[in-house]
């Protein structure tokens, strides 16, 4: 049986899939970065089905959503450099690694058995309200199969875990269209584990120069692995022309382009349509996909992180 598909601005939706949740069922939900997966993060059980429907390595930690600054504190230690961060930027595309508290609502499985926990303020109204009524802590990862692109609307939800899930709440296509931007403190200083849909240089205008973890330091994202939102076809990046056969993922002025990320060459515009259009193109049966070259600047550091890791080698993860 597919999930049902409802809208997520119905209170009547949000009513029925919290309750989904408190029987440990799973829930698609639209944030503003993507569709996210959502489980009761207490119970080892739900988090265990999500898991399992995403078919995603059990090493791998969760971020619990939270619906307001105090329910993150029930999870997590905030120094003062954390809560600078989360009170401009959430709700909001930004993760916080922080250290667990003792007694935190969260499972030992969503937090991969970790002294710390990844904490975000969704922006998206209809994640909110579903957190709010919810009334504790939901894990979500992104609402796909593991390793495959990420989905920016209910649709791909449907396409890719319809027959694994139990409801889907539709809200449109998401705003951001990139996953939220994963920061930790090591050593008190603030350390961008993951780029994402919160540009790096309006972290750094309250946190000075952000580290960057090594990708296999102590303290990098697990999640991270090199092969990661891959579509089936293979990946040509800083292509300037389109070879026979290919299809052309376009960035500005890409005349021959298949299909543009943003004509006017807007960043906030190309974030928006990177999932969607790789999807798309993923499914016209090209063996190829040429993509233009991203400047690598605001939001175009987290599209190039997507990009490189879509043309990664597979099967390294
Ligand atoms: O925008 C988003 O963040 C979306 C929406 C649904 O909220 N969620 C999402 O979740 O992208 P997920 O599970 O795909 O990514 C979580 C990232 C991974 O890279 C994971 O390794 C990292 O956060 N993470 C989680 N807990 C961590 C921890 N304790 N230490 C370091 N990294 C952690
Ligand atoms: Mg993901």
């Amino acid at each position: 049986m597919t999930a049902p598909i409802l809208p997520a601005d119905n209170p009547e939706a949000i009513a029925k899939a919290a309750d989904i949740l408190r029987d440990g069922g799973l829930v698609a939900m639209p944030t503003e970065t993507v569709y996210g997966l959502a489980a009761d993060a207490a119970n080892g059980k739900a988090v265990a089905r999500l898991y399992e429907a995403k078919g995603r390595p059990r090493f791998n930690p969760l971020i619990a959503h939270v619906a307001s600054v105090d329910m993150a504190q029930s999870c997590v230690v905030f120094d003062e450099a954390a809560r600078q961060l989360a009170e401009h930027f959430w709700p909001g595309p930004m993760t916080l690694v922080l250290p667990r508290r003792a007694g935190a609502p969260i499972s030992d499985l969503a937090g991969a058995g970790l002294d710390t926990l990844a904490v975000r303020r969704p922006a998206h109204p209809a994640a909110q309200a579903l957190l709010d009524t919810f009334g504790s802590p939901l894990v979500a990862p992104s609402a796909n199969p593991s390793g495959g692109v990420s989905p920016t609307t209910a649709a791909h939800v449907a396409e890719g875990l319809g027959d694994r899930i139990d409801l889907i709440l539709d809200g449109g296509a998401c705003k951001v269209g990139l996953e939220s931007t994963v920061i930790t403190f090591a050593d008190g200083a603030a350390t961008l584990l993951r780029p994402g849909g919160l540009a790096r240089r309006d972290i750094e205008a309250i946190t000075g120069k952000l580290r960057l973890a090594a990708p296999d330091g102590p303290v990098a994202s697990p999640g991270m692995l090199a092969s990661h939102y891959a579509p089936r076809a293979k990946l040509r990046l800083n292509a300037q022309f389109v070879r026979p056969g290919e299809a052309f993922l376009g960035f500005g002025n890409t005349p021959r382009a298949t299909l543009n990320l943003s004509r006017k060459g807007d960043l906030v515009e190309a974030a928006a349509n990177l999932f969607a259009h790789l999807r798309t193109l993923d499914r016209t049966g090209a063996a190829c996909i040429a993509v233009s070259p991203i400047p690598v600047e605001g939001l175009g550091e987290a599209i190039n992180d997507r990009l490189q890791r879509a043309a990664a080698p597979r099967g390294l993860a």
